[in-house]
């Protein structure tokens, strides 16, 4: 809760601070829309085994969402393989959450762009896109992190409300998980928003089973309820979904009006350099030049125009407080999300070989 309220508080800080003369979009970190009386409804860590069930819901309810999937999975099981380009289908957006799910603030920047491309080739291969959006695995993206997903042109994306749904898994009853996965949402959207000045980008997770099957449909309600209406990530930021080269065509948002600048999770960030150019144009540029030796060509190119575009941006900082805080929460995260991976494996196993 602190956490949050620190990060609400910062993100009204760095928003007053910040109104005129600011590049159309300066930084690659974002954890709030454009707009206000939007949610991004963002799902981590799939394709999941509950992915179709998750799908059936946010249909039944109308709601856009964006899913931040981990490369590592996309090819484990014919379920999963199907499963993005249902979500296509769907109307969802593809967003990356790296190939292996590790600490990126412990990678060196070739590590770092493994990550991404092999990622980025894994859906490609799979669906035709190539995701601009990226979250890294518990928030860290630290200074060094925020360098290279700028240069490859990314958005990494935070979040400013959360279920905190995997810490929940092991409550009695799957109504109790839901209350308290509730809770943040409850104060920080319910309580205290309004539609009328705020957003939010909302996470959850697909692996959690009574997260899918019981917490996703409460959530949606409220939030309707409350006034908001539910978007994409693409349509959150304003940056298009998918990077130069991805074949899939992508119908909505063209990249426009400038947007609010993007919020770090920490503190607030100087707005340095006027990287006009900013990651519109890193994006545009992208699919131009060669693999750089980090894996399938696509994304080596994203990398190389990216930092082109990118260069000398002034984003950085900011780390500091969100990260600081995700910390502790981000361990135990990794062993649920292990969890789920091993859970993954076994359905692996058991289910289809
Ligand atoms: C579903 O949502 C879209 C976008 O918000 C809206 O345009 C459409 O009218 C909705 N459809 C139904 C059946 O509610
Ligand atoms: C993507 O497909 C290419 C060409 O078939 C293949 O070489 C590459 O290993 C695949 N990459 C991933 C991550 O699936
Ligand atoms: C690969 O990327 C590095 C920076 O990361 C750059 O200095 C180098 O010129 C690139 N090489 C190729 C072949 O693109």
């Amino acid at each position: 809760m602190k956490i949050t309220t620190l990060l609400v508080s910062s993100a009204l800080f760095l928003a007053t601070m910040t109104t005129a003369q600011v590049p159309a979009f300066e930084a690659a970190r974002v954890s709030k829309c454009r707009m206000p009386g939007v949610v991004a409804y963002t799902f981590d860590d799939g394709p999941y085994i509950y992915n179709d069930q998750l799908l059936a819901i946010l249909k039944k309810k109308n709601v856009t969402a964006t899913f931040f999937l981990v490369g590592q999975l996309i090819d484990k099981t014919l379920e999963q393989k199907g499963s993005l380009k249902k979500m296509l289908d769907h109307g969802h957006q593809l967003a990356s959450h790296t190939f292996t799910h590790s600490n990126l603030d412990e990678m060196t920047a070739d590590q770092m762009k493994l990550e991404i491309s092999r990622t980025s080739d894994a859906m490609f291969n799979n669906s035709g896109v190539r995701p601009r959006y990226m979250r890294a695995p518990e928030g860290r993206c630290a200074d060094a992190c925020t360098k290279v997903m700028k240069e490859l042109g990314l958005v990494i994306s935070y979040w400013n409300v959360d279920t905190n749904d995997w810490r929940n898994v092991n409550e009695k009853t799957p109504a109790l998980a839901v209350e308290k996965s509730m809770v943040e949402i409850n104060k920080v959207i319910i309580q205290d928003s309004n539609p009328a000045t705020d957003s939010f980008i909302l996470l959850q997770h697909e692996i959690h089973k009574f997260s899918v099957e019981n917490l996703a449909d409460v959530v949606i309600d409220a939030i309707l309820k409350k006034g908001y209406r539910f978007v994409s990530m693409e349509e959150c930021i304003g940056e298009s979904a998918y990077l130069e080269g991805s074949v899939v065509p992508t119908t909505s948002v063209a990249p426009v009006a400038p947007i609010t600048p993007p919020t770090s999770t920490g503190q607030p960030v100087t707005p340095t350099t006027g990287t006009g150019a900013g990651n519109g144009g890193a994006g545009a540029g992208a699919g131009a030049g060669a693999g750089n030796g980090t894996g399938g060509a696509g994304a080596g190119a994203g990398a190389g125009a990216g930092a082109g575009a990118g260069a000398g941006a002034g984003a950085g900082a900011g780390s500091g407080a969100g990260a600081g805080g995700n910390n502790g929460a981000g361990i135990k995260a990794a062993a649920g999300w292990s969890l789920g991976v091993t859970a993954a494996a076994a359905a692996l196993g058991f289910a289809l070989f």
